[in-house]
């Protein structure tokens, strides 16, 4: 079944990316471009997760995963990173009456016992608000790092072979899917797409595992101008890859 897209082209309603994951780039850039401080584009990106969150739950995304803060962000000015910190408690306050709406439940990954107090406290309560909903999953990496989890999977799967309850000839991907922090995801742990804005083409340490089969689609466009008809665009370009997984096509 297909759907007209706000550009007027046909979107294939069943071949929507379960799983779409972003590297919200450009904030920076954009504010730059205007005069403005940087932090005036990492508030405008803050409308644009709302916004994106919106159009990717309506069009049946069943997971989004948001890259937020990676682990090497600490690296940053300190009133950037402290203001990135208080954005979540913004973004919750203002938006978990209209995620509830939506049926979107929030999860976070990454080592969120690091954050402010504050930020933790509007991570976890928006956790906990929007536990009941049923819809899709909005998944925050906040303080994530794909080695880091890589490696605190590998920390975990090796204190069960100590223990004496892990036979290391039985480890399996299915094993490590186990211990890594988008487990809770089950089969849509992978994403199905990879997007990141700004014209930069890198991972940055995102879901390194999880990436192996993903399509991977980058655009000029800076994170804050995203909108829901770039978003569309780049569900069509994923639409038209031809998804082999090792494979050969087969024949419809
Ligand atoms: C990268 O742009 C962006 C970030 C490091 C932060 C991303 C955060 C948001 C989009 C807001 C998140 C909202 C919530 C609700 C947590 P950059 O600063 O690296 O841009 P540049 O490469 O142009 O400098």
């Amino acid at each position: 079944m297909f759907k007209n897209t706000q550009d007027n082209q046909q979107l294939n309603v069943d071949n929507i990316p379960a799983h779409v994951a972003i590297i919200m780039d450009g904030n920076g850039r954009w504010a730059q471009k205007r005069h403005l401080p940087r932090i005036a584009g990492h508030k405008r990106g803050m409308e644009t997760v709302k916004t994106i969150t919106k159009v990717a739950s309506d069009i049946g995304v069943k997971v989004l995963t948001l890259y937020a803060f990676s682990t090497e962000n600490w690296k940053r000015p300190h009133d950037e990173v402290s203001y990135l910190m208080g954005l979540p408690v913004k973004f919750f306050n203002d938006f978990v009456p209209d995620l509830i709406k939506n049926n979107v439940q929030v999860r976070v990954m990454g080592l969120i016992d690091q954050l402010p107090a504050q930020t933790q406290k509007a991570v976890n309560d928006a956790v906990k608000d929007t536990a009941d909903c049923t819809g899709m999953v909005l998944n925050f990496a906040l303080n994530y790092g794909s080695r880091l989890d890589m490696t605190m999977a590998v920390q975990k799967i090796g204190r069960q072979v100590k223990a004496g309850i892990l036979d290391p000839n039985k480890i399996t991907d299915q094993t490590i899917d186990d211990n890594l922090m988008t487990s809770f995801l089950g089969q849509l742990a992978d994403p199905d797409l990879l997007i990141r804005t700004s014209g930069e083409e890198r991972i940055s340490n995102f879901l390194l595992w999880q990436i192996a089969y993903s399509e991977l689609v980058f655009t000029d466009v800076l994170w804050p101008d995203f909108d829901k008809s770039v978003f569309e665009q780049m569900i069509l370009e994923y639409q038209h890859r031809d998804r082999r997984f090792g494979g050969i096509k087969t024949s419809k």
